[in-house]
């Protein structure tokens, strides 16, 4: 995990600067109003104590671009332990309301944990919200029994040990486990409202909370009351009326959500949310849409490299998109060519295109376009993404700096430690480098081959930091050499490449042997010949299946795999993912197993 808080998002400091303001309002509140609204005369020193923390958090936050992790969650913690002492130590009331507010801010200042951060507190989420169901288990049985028997004595101390356990054990129970929730779907791929079961657990604690402090607590409460002054007076336990059938039922109902809550957990039924599949598409560039466009402006950035800006042809906005994303463009001619994306206009593509004099006239043909000209694009997907690392190294060759362009922006205003080396043929046919040097000055390193040697990637990658991550765009030649100098020069590092076109493939024995593809959506199985790829085969199937380069490095093929071992043959994994199971690109992958089960 890294070290260093990524600079956070200005509404996160907006909620501590308020909450320090309104922490700061809750301790000063003049004793008068204080009383009319209830709150408890031993508040003010623990809000002043929030108010302070929250605020210093904030100007630490505010005048530190990257303040130290440790100091900030501990910090940050301190406040959530503050409010939980306020609401249940002095029973401050709104003070629940800000251990609510404050989980969130915490979770979201902690960023993706992974590791044993990750595994502790969803310990501590799964043995909260065992407790609690437990808990409910039985408060719902004792209610139970208490509704069924005639014996007052019997019933009295049924409902006074119920009391017991709501006031000791349910409340800190529920938000131990809603609190914990929260903070593992933030600080994980989940999120709160990506999932239709993370929502829905959320739901079911919030409700059982409302149920608790809105009725329960106080039914339950009321009819323990009545049972003991019917215990002391020797009178019948019918005289409760319908007390004891509600605590029965407001305890079963709740137990019942937590059962739900509990299989949610486990079978996961719930997939995603209509705005989970867009952020997974755009994270992913899974199916993508078609977007017409139109050439805004060409201009030459560089000899024999146009640069090309591209706006909607339509009212429809672009699709947002990450660093290290590219897009398909669909030619006048029907070719279809990948380019990464650069540039900060929200409301245009960039995109950069080198003329290769001996290509297949994708690039002549970009050439030759003029503004005004209506094009499509598909996409933009992202397989070649920043990746977290304590540092990071660029090599770039040629046209390969362009997905470095945003990449390189993006770090330096987080305040991340990178550098740039980047190979030509000669200055004039690189582009941006007086940008580069202009604004990152000796970070980046020139290396056009008409007046440098050629770099020893070895060397390059020894000189990186410890964990850093590599990344490589350029001819094959370059990023073969860094990949196989890679494992001696930097073995704490990870490499990310992206090529131009596909590598030679070939399966660990050399043959294409057939297998079956079953479609998990219509349950066919179909036999995959030797000579056959599987794309053929699902797109006989389903003719909409997305594609585009059919050779591997474009990603649009992507399709889940659900059982079988894939064996990729693709460009875009890199090399710690290429034995994952749960991801195929048909184009050019196919089977270890006999069998392959597909999402399709
Ligand atoms: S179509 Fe491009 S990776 Fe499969």
């Amino acid at each position: 995990m890294e070290n260093r808080i990524r600079p956070v998002p200005r509404s996160l400091l907006i909620t501590l600067y308020c909450y320090a303001v309104l922490a700061l309002a809750a301790g000063l509140l003049p004793p008068l109003v204080a009383a009319a609204l209830r709150l408890p005369e031993a508040r003010t020193p623990v809000w002043l104590a929030s108010s302070v923390m929250a605020g210093g958090l904030a100007l630490l936050l505010t005048r530190q671009r990257r303040p130290s992790r440790p100091l900030v969650l501990l910090l940050g913690w301190l406040l959530l332990v503050l409010a939980t002492v306020q609401a249940f130590g002095v029973s401050d009331l709104p003070a629940l309301a800000a251990m609510y507010a404050l989980t969130p801010v915490l979770a979201s200042l902690a960023g993706r944990l992974t590791g044993r951060p990750r595994k502790a507190l969803v310990a501590a989420h799964v043995v909260a919200a065992g407790c609690w169901s437990g808990v409910a288990l039985m408060m719902s049985a004792v209610g139970l029994v208490a509704l069924t028997s005639d014996d007052i004595e019997y019933v009295a101390s049924a409902y006074a040990l119920m009391e017991t356990f709501d006031v000791s054990l349910l409340a800190w129970l529920n938000f131990a486990a809603t609190l914990s929730g929260i903070g593992v779907a933030l600080t994980s791929e989940w999120g709160v409202f990506r999932y239709r079961w993370v929502a829905a657990k959320l739901a079911i604690s919030v409700s059982i909370l409302f149920l608790a402090f809105g009725w329960l607590h106080d039914t339950l409460e009321t009819t323990a009351l009545d049972a003991e002054h019917l215990a002391e007076t020797g009178q019948s336990a019918a005289r409760l009326g319908s007390s004891p059938a509600l605590v029965a039922a407001g305890f079963g109902f709740a137990f019942l959500q937590l059962l739900a809550a509990v299989l949610l957990s486990l079978y996961k039924p719930g997939g995603r949310t209509r705005r989970g599949r867009r952020l997974l598409a755009e994270r992913r560039g899974a199916r993508s849409r078609e977007m017409p466009v139109m050439v805004a402006d060409v201009r030459e950035v560089a000899r024999e490299v146009a640069e090309l800006t591209l706006r909607p042809a339509g009212r429809e906005r672009l699709p947002g998109w990450e660093p290290g994303a590219h897009v398909d463009v669909v030619l006048p001619s029907g070719r279809v060519r990948q380019y990464s994306l650069h540039g900060e206009d929200p409301d245009a593509y960039r995109i950069a295109v080198l003329r290769e004099e001996n290509g297949r006239g994708g690039s002549a043909e970009i050439h030759r376009l003029t503004t005004g000209t209506r094009l499509t694009v598909r996409g933009p997907r992202n397989h070649f993404p920043l990746v977290e690392a304590p540092a990071y190294l660029f090599v770039a060759g040629g046209i390969g700096i362009i997905p470095f362009l945003p990449m390189i922006r993006r770090l330096d205003a987080a305040g991340a430690e990178w550098r740039l080396v980047y190979r030509g043929r000669s200055l004039d046919r690189m582009p941006f480098t007086d940008a580069l040097v202009r604004t990152y000055g000796d970070r980046v390193t020139l290396l056009p081959s008409d007046t440098h040697a050629r770099p020893d990637p070895a060397a390059l990658l020894r000189d990186a930091p410890t964990g850093a991550a590599v990344y490589c765009c350029g001819p094959e030649g370059l990023i073969d050499a860094v990949a196989s100098a890679m494992p001696a020069a930097c073995p704490q590092g990870t490499l990310r490449v992206e090529r131009f076109a596909a590598r030679g493939r070939s399966t660990e024995d050399g043959a294409d042997r057939p297998f079956e593809a079953e479609f998990a959506r219509s349950g066919r199985v179909v036999r995959v010949p030797a000579d056959r790829s599987l794309l053929s085969v699902i797109q006989e199937i389903d003719p909409t299946v997305d594609r585009s380069c059919e050779d591997g490095i474009c990603g649009s093929c992507a399709t889940r795999v659900l059982d079988g071992l894939p064996d990729h043959r693709d460009d875009i994994l890199p090399a710690d993912e290429r034995k994952r199971a749960d991801i195929i690109y048909p184009c050019v992958s196919r089977s270890r197993s006999e069998r392959i089960v597909l999402d399709a």
